[in-house]
Formats: C-alpha cells, sequence, structure tokens
C-alpha cells in the first residue's frame, strides 16, 4: 500500500497513474485553492495553525479563512471530489498553510508541481531560507516536514533557463539542502506514448540514498498512437467556415459563424495547400506548438488546451473538452463536472499521465523495476 500526498493536486494525474498501473494507495492528502489568492497574513496565520491540536481544527480554520476572504468559487475541488474516493478532510486548501508535519513519516509518495516563479534573492545564497514566499518554497518546505520516501516535483521546461537561469539554480541548491538524492531530467509526453508534444522538467528525489541510486529515467519510447487516434468519432463542433471570404473557426457546427478565431494568411494557406490540410495528426512532433504559433501571429496568445486545433475530414476545429483530457493520459470515465473554460483550465494544467506511469515503473519500492515490467 502506498501513502500518497499530493500538492498543486489540481486533475490529479498521479492518482489517475497509480490506478492505470493497479498500485494500491491511500491518500493522506491532497492540496489545491482552485487558483484563488486571498490577501492574508501569511506568516502570521501559520504561526496561529502550527499550535492548534489537532488536522481537523486546522483544515477547519484554513477553510474558513478561505471562506471569509473570498467569495471565488474553488472548481478545482468539485473535479476533485466528483473523481476520487479523497473525503472532504482530506482535501486541503492551501500549501503555504500546510502543516507537514502532521503528516511526518506518514507518506511514502509525495508530488505536486508548482507554478514557475522567480526568487528575488540578489546578493543571497539563494538557498532554502531564501526562497520563502513562493510556492516551490512551501513544496520543498513540505518535503522537510514530511520526510516522504520518495517525491516527484514537476514544473515547465522553461524553468531552466527561467530568470537567466537563476531560478532552477536556487532550485538545485534547495533541492540539495534537502539532504534527498534526486535525479532530474526533461522528458517529452511524446517519448512516453501519448501524441502530444509537451516538455516538462520532472524532478524525483529519494530519502534514501539506495532507492535513488536504483532509479533510472525512462527510456523514451516509439510512438504508437497519432493524434487522430485520440479524436472524439464523428465530431461536428468547432468547424471551419468561409464567411465572406473569411476563415472563421466556429464553436457549433450550423450556427452562425462566432468570429472568435480568424487564421491569418499563412495559416489559411498551410491549411487550404494540398497535402498539408491534415497539419497535426500525423506525427507528434508538428502538433500542437505549430497551430499554437502560426495562430499566435495574429495576436491570439497561447492558452493551455484552448488554443489547440486538429483537422478531422479536411476541416478545422478546436480539441473538444473530453479530447483534451484524452490527450493528458485520462480515461473518459473521468466525470468533468466543471464549465468548458475550468475544465480546459484544469486538463491543461495537469502532468501527462502517461509520464507519470513510465517513472513509477522505474521505481522499485513502488514495484517497478526498471522499466522490465
Ligand atoms: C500547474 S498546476 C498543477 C496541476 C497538477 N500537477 C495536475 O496534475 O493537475 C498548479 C496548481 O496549483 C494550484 N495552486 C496555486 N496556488 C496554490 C496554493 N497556494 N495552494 C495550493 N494550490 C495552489 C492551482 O490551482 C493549480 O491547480
Amino acid at each position: 500500500m502506498i501513502k500518497l500526498g499530493t500538492v498543486f493536486s489540481g486533475i490529479e494525474a498521479i492518482e489517475q497513474a497509480l490506478e492505470r498501473l493497479n498500485i494500491n494507495y491511500e491518500l493522506e492528502f491532497a492540496c489545491d485553492n482552485g487558483d484563488i489568492n486571498i490577501d492574508i497574513n501569511y506568516e502570521k496565520e501559520m504561526k496561529k495553525i502550527r499550535k492548534m491540536k489537532s488536522i481537523k481544527e486546522k483544515k477547519e480554520y484554513v477553510d474558513n479563512l478561505y471562506f471569509t476572504n473570498t467569495r471565488k468559487h474553488n472548481f478545482v475541488k468539485d473535479a476533485y471530489l466528483a473523481n476520487y474516493s479523497v473525503k472532504d478532510n482530506n482535501f486541503f486548501y492551501d500549501v503555504k498553510l500546510l502543516d507537514g508535519t502532521d503528516f511526518k513519516n506518514k507518506v511514502d509518495l509525495f508530488v505536486g508541481g508548482s507554478p514557475c516563479q522567480s526568487f528575488s534573492i540578489a546578493g543571497a545564497r539563494g538557498g532554502f531560507e531564501d526562497a520563502r514566499g513562493t510556492l516551490f518554497y512551501d513544496f520543498a518546505r513540505l518535503v522537510k516536514e514530511i520526510q516522504p520516501r520518495m517525491f516527484i516535483y514537476e514544473n515547465v521546461y522553461g524553468v531552466l533557463t527561467h530568470d537567466k537561469g537563476n531560478t532552477w539554480k536556487v532550485m538545485q541548491n534547495i533541492f540539495g539542502e534537502l539532504g534527498y538524492y534526486y535525479k532530474w531530467a526533461i522528458l517529452n509526453a511524446k517519448d512516453y506514448g501519448i501524441p502530444q508534444s509537451r516538455r516538462r522538467l520532472y524532478v524525483v528525489g529519494f530519502k534514501n540514498k539506495k532507492d535513488g541510486e536504483k532509479f533510472e529515467f525512462p527510456s523514451p519510447q516509439k510512438l504508437k498512437y497519432t493524434m487522430q487516434d485520440f479524436l472524439v468519432e464523428n465530431n461536428k463542433e468547432g468547424n471551419l467556415v468561409n464567411k465572406n471570404g473569411k476563415l472563421i473557426i466556429t464553436e457549433k457546427v450550423g450556427e452562425e459563424p462566432e468570429e472568435k478565431y480568424y487564421l491569418s494568411e499563412k495559416l489559411k494557406k498551410y491549411v487550404l495547400c494540398p497535402g498539408t490540410k491534415n497539419f497535426m495528426h500525423h506525427d507528434a512532433e508538428i502538433d500542437l506548438p505549430i497551430a499554437r504559433a502560426l495562430l499566435s501571429t495574429q495576436g491570439n496568445s497561447h492558452r493551455a488546451s484552448v488554443n489547440n486545433y486538429v483537422t478531422t475530414n479536411g476541416k478545422i476545429r478546436a480539441l473538444t473538452v473530453r479530447e483534451t483530457y484524452r490527450l493528458m493520459g485520462f480515461p473518459d470515465s473521468f466525470k468533468i463536472v466543471v464549465s468548458k473554460a475550468q475544465a480546459l483550465k484544469q486538463s491543461g494544467n495537469s502532468i501527462v499521465v502517461d509520464v507519470l506511469i513510465a517513472i513509477l515503473k522505474n521505481v522499485e519500492f513502488i514495484g517497478g523495476k526498471n522499466g522490465k515490467n
């Protein structure tokens, strides 16, 4: 039985990975504030929380802080409770107010991917204490407090060059200070079974050096599927129509085209050029980023999972919500209980399940044997 703890939990790719691997696990805690910021004195509040006696009391206090300081609703929690057997008392709001000492030595696997933030530490050494106030600091603090057997940390690969390399330098200093044996790699989802080009940084840390020495990042695998294999069949949403000589993508076929997405001259040529019509779905190497780059020439900047286009039957359309989940490795049994905009945001934020599966398969104490199973 693997004891799991997660922060920045989102739609919890790691639970999908464990379920698909048939690994028994128990969730100690999940934590996601639904991207809602509240204006409180964190240091003062955390001091109060640390003095409280039970986890229940602490959780109720933080829930109440959110309740009294914002009217915004936590849609991540809705998605979470609809899909996982977690009880409300295991779902925490804010990583900055989570007391890891309550879970000390109770977690085997600790997983989280904080948003990428700069550390403003000019002149400082750039270690653990200098990173205070960032969400990464809280991830590291929780590793220190909880002492999990293993952690997986995920972030965008741009973190390596972010702030002229300073962000990654500080992160490495901090990972080093934790006393964990860690390895890192940039893995692309298209190398682990999913036809989506999505590169991410993965840091895998082990409390025992022996566990760590046995671990290798998984080698790239040949892609068996194309994007086309993941599309909803006979989908009629979001077709491309020609209105007064302008190409427009509509949300629903048959409806008066909403002038939502205009295609640039460049993309128009690309789409209409015989032979290159199906420009995205046969090769993961040339999928989503091309459409994004072309569309961005129109000032239509990319938002995760939103401005992604595919062609079916020679027509260009946006991915459906379900397709974005499939392309993150989520089965169709995953219940989508939030609005389209929220659902797209949540799938766009997720870790690709199949990459986590490939990583876990190489962790011996979780049941993997360096890719041999
Ligand atoms: C990049 S996403 C990671 C999603 C997750 N890795 C998954 O598999 O779906 C970042 C998440 O952190 C959450 N978040 C941001 N600030 C937070 C905070 N202070 N406490 C807890 N969660 C937070 C956001 O709501 C969002 O779901």
